[in-house]
């Protein structure tokens, strides 16, 4: 859209002012809290954000319009749950106007009482600090009482699309294999194994079939499984890539690396490479050796994309619009947002 410059004098558009809000990338949460009655109230929000330490603090904005809002406006406390990129449908759920939310999400509590969505990735349970009335919306700040962080991936959303970092869901049932590797970063070193017949190098992987292993700490087996077996304990975070390899598709997570390790030690078959010391030349496969450079180069920007690439034609897809066929169903996804 061309932009025409605007005078103070002259009134915003509403519809292109909103289109410019929904730009902003965000996580996506289910906001609760008990009404008079002690029944459950929420809503799905993206509005959310952290806003201090001292005291802990986070902020929600409750549209005046929400069925719920006069819940929110009186409640003493309230709960955030940050959704996983597995729980869409929970997201379409509480987004939705249903009056019987909860029969359909199974929940706990914390200590306010206020009912947290199960296989969150984080939650907050907050008792209210301030309500401040703005415009159409009430910002609820809300005092950290209760939290829990997990390492799963979490939903993501932005210009009306929900964004799921765990892409190789639309990749199961292509008939493809599907193998899923990690590149894990000890301070700047990743973790190579070395194929026993032909010698050359690639990224630990594992062999499909365990796509949600991957997702959650708890997980067993699949990709943390192998990790382990070569002496590395990885928090696996975002998708990195995703790229075809022969008759294989490769997804590949970023991992850290938490536990101490030797560097230099060769174990299994497998070692810590930087990337000066990274055996370029003799890597599994063009593409693992492409990703392997970009890894280094944006690992030196500390900003990363995500690479997919299907039937020879690769993009860096940043959220929006990426042309794969793993990414497509991110817009065909309606909001009321
Ligand atoms: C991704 C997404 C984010 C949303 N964020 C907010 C938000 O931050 N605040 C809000 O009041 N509504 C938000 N909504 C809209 C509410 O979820 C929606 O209006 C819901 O039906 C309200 O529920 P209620 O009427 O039962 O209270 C969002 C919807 C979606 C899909």
């Amino acid at each position: 859209m061309t932009h025409i410059p605007h005078t103070l004098s002259t009134p915003l558009d509403p519809p292109e002012l909103r289109k410019a809000f929904g730009g902003f990338v965000t996580g996506v949460t289910v906001v609760s809290a008990l009404d008079g009655d002690g029944v459950p109230r929420g809503l799905t929000a993206n509005s959310f954000t952290s806003v201090s330490m001292n005291p802990p603090l986070v902020l929600v904005c409750i549209d005046k319009k929400a069925a719920s809002h006069q819940v929110f406006s009186q409640a003493t406390g309230y709960a955030v749950s940050i959704l996983g990129a597995d729980q869409r449908d929970i997201s379409k759920l509480f987004a939705s106007k249903a009056p019987d939310k909860f029969e359909h999400c199974a929940t706990f509590t914390a200590v306010t009482g206020a009912p947290l969505v199960e296989g969150a990735v984080c939650w907050f349970d907050c008792e209210v600090h301030k309500s401040v009335d703005a415009g159409d919306h009430l910002l609820l700040l809300g005092e950290v009482r209760d939290f829990h962080h997990t390492t799963g991936i979490p939903l993501a959303y932005c210009r009306g699309n929900y964004i799921d970092f765990g892409l190789e869901q639309e990749a199961v049932g292509t008939g493809r294999n599907l193998v899923y590797g990690a590149i894990a970063d000890s301070g700047g070193r990743v973790l190579l194994t070395r194929d026993s017949p032909t010698g050359r190098w690639s990224i630990p992987c594992a062999r499909g079939g365990e796509a949600r292993a991957v997702q959650s700490e708890h997980a067993p087996g699949g990709l943390p499984r192998t990790l382990e077996a070569l002496g590395a304990k990885v928090a696996l975070s975002f998708l990195y890539s995703v790229f075809d390899e022969g008759p294989d598709t490769l997804i590949v997570y970023r991992g850290i690396v938490q536990n101490e390790t030797n560097p230099t030690a060769t174990i299994q078959g497998a070692a810590f490479f930087s990337e000066a010391e990274l055996p370029w030349e003799q890597l599994a496969s063009s593409q693992v050796r492409n990703m392997l450079r970009r890894y280094f180069v944006e690992r030196g920007n500390d900003r990363f994309g995500i690479y997919t690439e299907a039937a020879g034609c690769g993009s860096v897809a940043m959220l929006e619009g990426s042309p794969t066929p793993w990414a497509q169903h991110a817009r065909s996804l309606d909001s009321t947002c």
